[in-house]
C-alpha cells in the first residue's frame, strides 16, 4: 500500500512543499528513507514507532521504504516526524483519507506521542497558502506564528493521537486566530530605556535623529565612558514601527533561524542586534554547511550594532561590505544558492585611540597623532564609505552631569522621525527603497537636486575639507533627510552644512 502525505521545509526564507510516500509491504522487516535526509531526517524512525506504540496504534511490519520527494533538495530538521508517521497509519489502513491531499503537516515527535514545534514555520505558511492547501497542522506552539498568515486554516495539535482524531473525524480542533491589529498596538508603549536619561550630548542626539528618521548607517567616536554604548541602546526607542511587509520579512528569517519564541506569532520591534566583537565572519554574514542567516540578515529591517568597532576581526568586516551596500546576502553550496535579506541601519562605536583618548597637541605625554590616526584607519576604507554619519562623543562634564532637568522624551524624537518617514514613503511609493538611506546613486542625482547656492556651498566644502568623492554621494542623501525633518522640498544650504559636519572620518583633521 501507497500512502502519500505532505509536509515543507526551507531553503533560505522560500519554502518547499515536500512529498513523502510511505510505501509498505509485508515479508521480512526492512527499513529505508530515502531523498536526502540529514541526520535528525533520518533518526525519525525511532521517534516515529515509539509514539505511534505511546498513542496504542498499531506499529506497521514489513518492508517500509519512505520517500521524500523531490528527490534533489536536502531535507534537514525534525520537522518531518509528523508526516511519516501520519503516512505508516495511512498505510496500515488507521486513518481516513479524505484531508489528507488538502493538510501540509509538521511536528517533531517526542516518544511518548506528544507534538514538539519546529523552526521556519511562517515561510511555510505563506507557501501552503500559495499552493492551495486548505489546512496547515502543526504544533500547537507554533500556530501563532503559522496563522499570521490569513486563508489558510492553521490547526495546532499537542500530540499525534489528537491529529489521528482529527483525520478520523472523532474530534474537532478550532483553527487558531493571531489578531495582528491588536499584537501590533501592543508594542507601541514598551520603551524601556529613554534619551531623557541622557545628559547633554544634544549634537549626537540630532545625529541619531538624522540617522533614526533617514535609516542612515551611523560611527560613533569618543572616549571610553563619554556613553556611546548608552546613546546605541536608546535609538530603537526612536525608530518608526514595522509596517506589516517589514515585519514579515524579518519575522522569515528569525522563523528559520528558530528565534521565534514558542507562542509568539510576529517580530513586531525593530531588531536591535549587538553581536560581541569575538563574533566569526559566518555569524556576522551567515553561512554554514546549511546556510543559515548571520547577525547582519537577523537585523534585517533594524539595527545592527557593533559597539567597538575596530575589535572585530578584520575578515569579518571585510565580508560585511558586500552585504551592507546589496542589502542581501547570497550563500552558495553544492546544492543550492540562498539569499537572505540585510537592509539594516548599521550603527557603530569606537575609541578614537588605543588608550581611548583624543590627540591633544597641549598634552606631550598623551596619544600622539600617529596612533589616532593609525587606530581610526583600522576602518577606514570600503566599509567607511557605507557609513553616512560619524559623529564625535565627548565626555559630558560633571555639572551637565548633576543637572536635574531631563533631556527630550525618546517619545518626542520618535513623532518627528515618523513623520519624516511619511515624506519618504510617499517619495519612494512603489519602489523598492524605503527610506533615503537607501537611494541608488541614481536616485540620489534625480531626487536630492541642489539650487546654485546649495551647490556653491557643497563644492566650497568638499575643496576646503578635503573631502572624497565618495562622501558626496553620502552628503546629499544625508542632507535630503535633514531637508525633510524640517518639511523642505527643497535642499538648502544649512542642510548641507549640517551634513558635511558628520563627515569627520574622512576628513583631514582626523586623518589627513
Ligand atoms: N550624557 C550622559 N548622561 C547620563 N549618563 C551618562 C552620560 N554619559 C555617560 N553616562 C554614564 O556613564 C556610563 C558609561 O557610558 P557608556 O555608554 O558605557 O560609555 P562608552 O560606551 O562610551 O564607553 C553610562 O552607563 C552612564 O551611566
Ligand atoms: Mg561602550
Amino acid at each position: 500500500m501507497l500512502a502519500h502525505t505532505f509536509c515543507a521545509s526551507t531553503y533560505g526564507v522560500d519554502a518547499h512543499i515536500i512529498d513523502v510516500e510511505v510505501h509498505a509491504q509485508g515479508g521480512q522487516p526492512f527499513y529505508s528513507l530515502v531523498g536526502l535526509p540529514d541526520r535528525a531526517v533520518s533518526e525519525s524512525k525511532h521517534r516515529v514507532d515509539a509514539a505511534i506504540q505511546a498513542s496504542r496504534m498499531e506499529v506497521p511490519r514489513g518492508k517500509i521504504i519512505v520517500n521524500l520527494a523531490p528527490a534533489d533538495l536536502p531535507k534537514e530538521g525534525s520537522a518531518f516526524d509528523l508526516p511519516i508517521a501520519i503516512g505508516h497509519l495511512l498505510a496500515n489502513r488507521q486513518l481516513m483519507n479524505d484531508k489528507v491531499p488538502k493538510t501540509v503537516l509538521l511536528g517533531e515527535l517526542a516518544l511518548d506521542g506528544g507534538l514538539r514545534p519546529v523552526k521556519g514555520v511562517l515561510p511555510i505558511a505563506v507557501e501552503a497558502h500559495k499552493r492551495g492547501f486548505d489546512y496547515l497542522l502543526l504544533p500547537e506552539a507554533n500556530a501563532g506564528e503559522a496563522a499570521v498568515v490569513s486563508g489558510l486554516k492553521v490547526l495546532g495539535c499537542t500530540s499525534l493521537r489528537q491529529v489521528v482524531d482529527w483525520f478520523n473525524g472523532k474530534a474537532e480542533v478550532a483553527p487558531h486566530v493571531t489578531n495582528l491589529d491588536e499584537l501590533f498596538s501592543q508594542h507601541t508603549s514598551e520603551v524601556t530605556v529613554d534619551f531623557a536619561d541622557v545628559k547633554g550630548q544634544e549634537n549626537v542626539k540630532r545625529a541619531m535623529e538624522v540617522a533614526a528618521a533617514g535609516g542612515h548607517n551611523l560611527v560613533m567616536v569618543g572616549p571610553p565612558g563619554s556613553g556611546k554604548t548608552m546613546l546605541a541602546r536608546r535609538l530603537p526607542g526612536i525608530l518608526p514601527p514595522l509596517s506589516l511587509n517589514e515585519a514579515l520579512e524579518t519575522t522569515k528569517i528569525h522563523s528559520v533561524t528558530g528565534l521565534m519564541r514558542s507562542g509568539s506569532s510576529i517580530v513586531t520591534t525593530r531588531p536591535f542586534r549587538a553581536p560581541h566583537h569575538t563574533i566569526s565572519d559566518v555569524a556576522l554574514v551567515g553561512g554554514g554547511s546549511i546556510p543559515m542567516p548571520g547577525e547582519i540578515s537577523l537585523a534585517h529591517n533594524g539595527v545592527l550594532f557593533l559597539d567597538e568597532l575596530p575589535e572585530f576581526q578584520r575578515k569579518a568586516l571585510e565580508v560585511m561590505r558586500q552585504p551592507l551596500e546589496d542589502g542581501f546576502v547570497t550563500i552558495s553550496r553544492a546544492r543550492m544558492t540562498v539569499s537572505y535579506p540585510s537592509k539594516i541601519m548599521l550603527v557603530a562605536s569606537m575609541n578614537p585611540s588605543p588608550s581611548g583618548d583624543w590627540y591633544d597637541p597641549g598634552n606631550p605625554e598623551g596619544t600622539t597623532h600617529g596612533q589616532m590616526q593609525r587606530y581610526l584607519s583600522k576602518i577606514s576604507g570600503p566599509l567607511l564609505d557605507r557609513i553616512d554619519l560619524h559623529v564625535e562623543v565627548n565626555k559630558v562634564s560633571f555639572e551637565e552631569l548633576s543637572q536635574k532637568s531631563q533631556g527630550e522624551a525618546s517619545a518626542a524624537i520618535r513623532e518627528r522621525v515618523m513623520a519624516c518617514r511619511q515624506i519618504q514613503q510617499q517619495r519612494f511609493l512603489g519602489m523598492d527603497v524605503h527610506c533615503n538611506a537607501q537611494m541608488s546613486s541614481r536616485q540620489v542625482r534625480k531626487i536630492c537636486r541642489l539650487d546654485d547656492a546649495g551647490a556653491a556651498i557643497l563644492k566650497r566644502a568638499m575643496t576646503s575639507l578635503g573631502l572624497s568623492a565618495r562622501a558626496y554621494d553620502r552628503i546629499l542623501k544625508v542632507s535630503r533627510t535633514i531637508a525633510d525633518l524640517e518639511r523642505s522640498e527643497q535642499i538648502r544650504g544649512h542642510h548641507i552644512a549640517e551634513a558635511v559636519q558628520y563627515r569627520s572620518l574622512d576628513r583631514e583633521g582626523w586623518l589627513g
